[in-house]
């Protein structure tokens, strides 16, 4: 059995140019794992704690110098010795060194940093490839009553056209996003998404749009006329890269509604002045969803709009995926009240919304129980960190969010991906 011999963090970038935290992990065989922290933008309130300096003289406040302390002095001292491919019992560690509610003493991030960089040791010590790992990892969580899963390729879900807070306000939901669904592999419906977004840029170009303007993510970034205008484009590029929406390539979106929320109306301000109550978003989104081949709605309302996302699931819970990023941020007790209320029928996973790979996995196990899709998704901060394919692959999830394809923290992902699918894929 290997031993965790030393442990180091330092502060390095991610795709904003944000400060965020490495882990490096040693063990006295040799072998070693790393891993970086992304950072969202459009965050929940219910997320673990990113823990960031404040000191204006430096990154404009976002240096991380004191999470990456914490590693060096305080988590180094419970986490030499351990093995690192006993990822309960480090993530166990992790959570006694900070026992607070979003992880605020010490910081989700330095957390985080620590429980992924054990998990590539982990890997590396066992002389299995990550994706294997996790999957070994995965099967042993929760009770294990359940069949084990096999690895899988998820069917990606790529950002077209970005609004929101990720593309400086150009329309209000944040995200238009394909999904190869009719592809036979995983490769196959790589080709497609690189395509469709070729043809649309094209078709926004030609239409009097500015197609080099793009949001955090690489998605393009027009200041369209509305909300449904965006959906109309992409199905007009699917169609001009002769495959068929709705049965070859599919549509969603993330609604990112928390971000325009005022606690008590939607208040859309991009494409007109407009101030809906929930049902009245609602009946937005049916329409939407009756016009296009939509087949999955992130964050449709507001993370704490419990009664009007009950309302939203009775009244499209049946015909498309409702996906809860900012209501559930990867948390399992926060997924128990969904599955209790009845609310949604799919969750979003962000490994730093919880802080811990063991605490991810609980939530993903969860989920497949009760039957919720899940999405492993990547952050609008990123790093060429490709740790989420092999989790998606791993955990046998349904599908996996990167953001566009034009964006070399997104590539290094779906770049593994395929990797992954030469071994996964026959
Ligand atoms: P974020 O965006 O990383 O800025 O939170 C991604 C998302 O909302 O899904
Ligand atoms: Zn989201």
């Amino acid at each position: 059995m290997a031993k965790i011999q030393t442990i180091q963090a330092r502060e390095v970038l991610d795709s904003r140019g944000n400060p965020t935290i490495e882990v490096e992990i040693l063990c006295d065989d040799q072998t070693r794992g790393a891993a970086m922290v992304p950072s969202g933008a459009s965050t929940g309130r219910f997320e673990a704690c990113e823990l960031r300096d404040g000191d204006p003289d430096r990154y404009d406040g976002k240096g991380v110098l004191q999470a990456v302390a914490h590693v060096n002095e305080l988590l180094r001292h419970a986490i030499v010795g351990l093995d690192p491919a006993d990822q309960t019992a480090i993530d166990q560690v992790l959570l006694q060194a900070d026992p607070s509610p979003q992880k605020a003493r010490l910081g989700g991030n330095a957390l985080l940093g620590v429980s992924l960089a054990a998990a590539q040791a982990g890997s590396a010590a066992r002389r299995i490839p990550l994706y294997r790992h996790l999957n070994v990892l995965y099967n042993a969580t929760g009770d294990g009553a359940r069949t084990t899963c096999e690895p899988r390729l998820p069917c990606p879900m790529t950002n077209m056209i970005s609004g929101g807070l990720h593309a400086g306000g150009n329309l209000d939901f944040q995200d238009f996003l394909i999904l190869p669904v009719g592809a036979p592999r995983y490769a196959v419906g790589l080709e497609w998404i690189v395509r469709v977004y070729r043809r649309l840029g094209e078709l926004l170009s030609r239409s009097g749009y500015e197609a080099r303007l793009v949001g955090d993510e690489g998605g393009y970034g027009p200041r369209l006329k509305s909300n449904a205008e965006a959906a109309e484009f992409i199905v007009r590029a699917i169609e001009a890269a002769q495959l068929r929406p709705g049965e070859d390539v599919a549509l969603a979106l993330d609604v990112a509604a928390t971000h325009f929320f005022d606690g008590e109306f939607y208040q859309l301000v991009a494409t007109g002045q407009e101030k809906l109550t929930s049902s009245d978003l609602i009946e937005r989104l049916v329409e939407l969803v009756d016009r296009f081949p939509i087949v999955s709605i992130e964050d449709g309302l507001a993370e704490d709009d419990w009664t009007g996302w009950r309302a939203l699931t009775a009244r499209l819970g049946k015909r498309v995926r409702l996906v809860g990023d900012d209501l559930l941020v990867t948390n399992s007790s926060r997924l128990q009240t969904a599955i209790e209320r009845q609310v949604g029928n799919a969750v979003l996973i962000k490994v730093n919304q919880i802080g811990t790979l063991s605490e991810t996995m609980a939530t993903m196990r969860l989920a497949e129980s009760h039957r919720y899709l899940r999405v492993v998704s990547a952050r609008s901060g990123e790093t060429e960190d490709t740790l989420i394919a092999d989790l998606a692959v791993g955990a046998a999830a349904e599908q996996i969010k990167i953001g566009c394809i034009t964006r070399s923290e997104r590539l290094a992902k779906y770049n593994r991906l395929l990797r992954i699918a030469e071994q996964v894929e026959h």
